[in-house]
């Protein structure tokens, strides 16, 4: 009896190994035949994806070898902003951003740091006393150089690119009223580049913001770059974010941005690409995380999967893109995706919670879209240098 028991123990215990044998060997070989994005871009600039951590911590393997065979650069969704890294006063969280850069270090790639001023995502005590009211400038000044400080140099010479300031900038152009601005002015900008670049001189250092290819905003971070180039402000690099929609911006608009921030000298990324195939909740094209809207079905029109119309129609999208970015080789360094499949995506919960988006390259199971094909023939069918 125990004998038999034994047997069926092993059986189990062999089915199952073989099991996982099996898919693991599936998605290597899988990967194996899938072309890369990063082989078919070499040359041209990085590819990146934006990471959670069961991505990075290789909890998830199927998803972790599909990072590594298809990118060579990463960010962190969350792990590094400040209410993760440093939710208390005195007392920051390093292990998940050291599995992040061990990660990317393994693997050879670029590792960019996000980010180290933003007016989200940041408790409420950094802006506050200890009674609870609006902290002054000298104190949110120490606060911000003791906090970029410690989290730059703990990275030093290991992050290679940091986005230091996060969406400064209103849709008017003008610098956007967070407690930032309105507690120590609008100096803030140009001292958190100078402590990032005390902390670690070697890392490139960013300015990252979404909407950029409209017209009033370009021109309002256009001024705002001029003026810390002029101050000597050692920025090198902008950051487009990409959050982008099936019609909009147009290719002309996100080539223009491209071009103008070029101009500046200044390393240009597209840092968060991705592009949203359902209906605008409203009258809003941008990323301002604390937007919501109700959920409709009218809002929610693919939950049953995405019609072949729509999924060509997107596979264009990307197509006309990569047409733009590939024509900037040289100046633009970077392209990021803001997740690796379909399923990471934000835009399943924002600004309508509980959609189902269809924004990235990969599906929700790891197979390459019609899209993914469409940005390698880019690459193939774009001239040489
Ligand atoms: C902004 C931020 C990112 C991320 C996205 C949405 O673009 O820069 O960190 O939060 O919003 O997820």
């Amino acid at each position: 009896m125990a004998c038999h028991f034994t047997k069926q123990l092993l059986r189990t215990a062999f089915a199952g190994f073989s099991c996982l044998a099996i898919l693991l060997l599936t998605a290597l070989l899988a990967s194996a035949q899938t072309p890369s994005l990063k082989d078919a871009y070499k040359g041209s600039f990085f590819i990146g994806a934006a990471l959670n951590p069961a991505e990075f911590t290789e909890q998830d393997a199927r998803f972790t070898a599909l990072v590594i065979a298809q990118f060579n650069a990463i960010t962190p969704e969350n792990a590094l902003k400040w209410e993760s890294v440093h939710p208390q006063p005195g007392s920051y969280n390093f292990d998940l951003p050291d599995r992040y850069v061990a990660f990317g270090e393994n693997n050879h790639m670029f590792i960019v740091g996000h980010n180290l001023v933003w007016h989200n995502q940041t408790p409420a005590w950094v802006f506050q006393d200890d009674k609870g009211n609006p902290a002054d400038r000298e104190t949110l000044l120490k606060r911000l150089r003791e906090h970029i400080h410690t989290v730059v140099g703990r990275y030093h010479g290991r992050i290679n690119g940091w986005d230091v300031v996060n969406e400064a900038l209103e849709e008017d152009g003008t610098l956007r009223q967070t407690p930032w601005l309105k507690i120590i002015g609008e100096d803030y900008i140009a001292k958190a580049f100078q402590f990032a670049h005390e902390a670690d001189p070697q890392a490139e250092l960013y300015y990252n913001d979404y909407n950029l290819e409209n017209e009033t905003k370009l021109k309002g971070a256009l001024e705002l770059l001029r003026k810390l180039q002029a101050q000597g402000v050692p920025i090198s690099g902008v950051g487009i974010q990409g959050h982008y929609h099936m019609d909009s911006p147009s290719n002309e608009q996100v080539d223009a941005a491209i071009t103008a921030f070029g101009k500046l000298g200044l390393k240009v990324m597209i840092t968060e690409l991705d592009v949203d195939v359902l209906p605008l909740a409203f009258q809003y094209m941008g990323a301002d995380v604390t937007l919501s809207a109700e959920l409709q079905p009218k809002l929610n029109p693919y939950a049953k999967g995405l019609p072949d119309a729509v999924q060509q129609a997107l596979a264009q999208r990307y197509a006309g893109l990569f047409g733009v970015f590939l024509k900037h080789r040289g100046v633009l360094k970077r392209v990021t995706f803001w997740g690796v499949t379909d399923g990471d995506s934000w835009l399943n919960n924002w600004p309508v919670k509980g959609r189902t988006n269809y924004p990235l390259l990969f599906d929700r199971s790891g197979q390459p879209k019609p899209a993914f094909d469409a940005v390698i023939r880019a690459a193939h069918s774009a001239t040489p240098q």
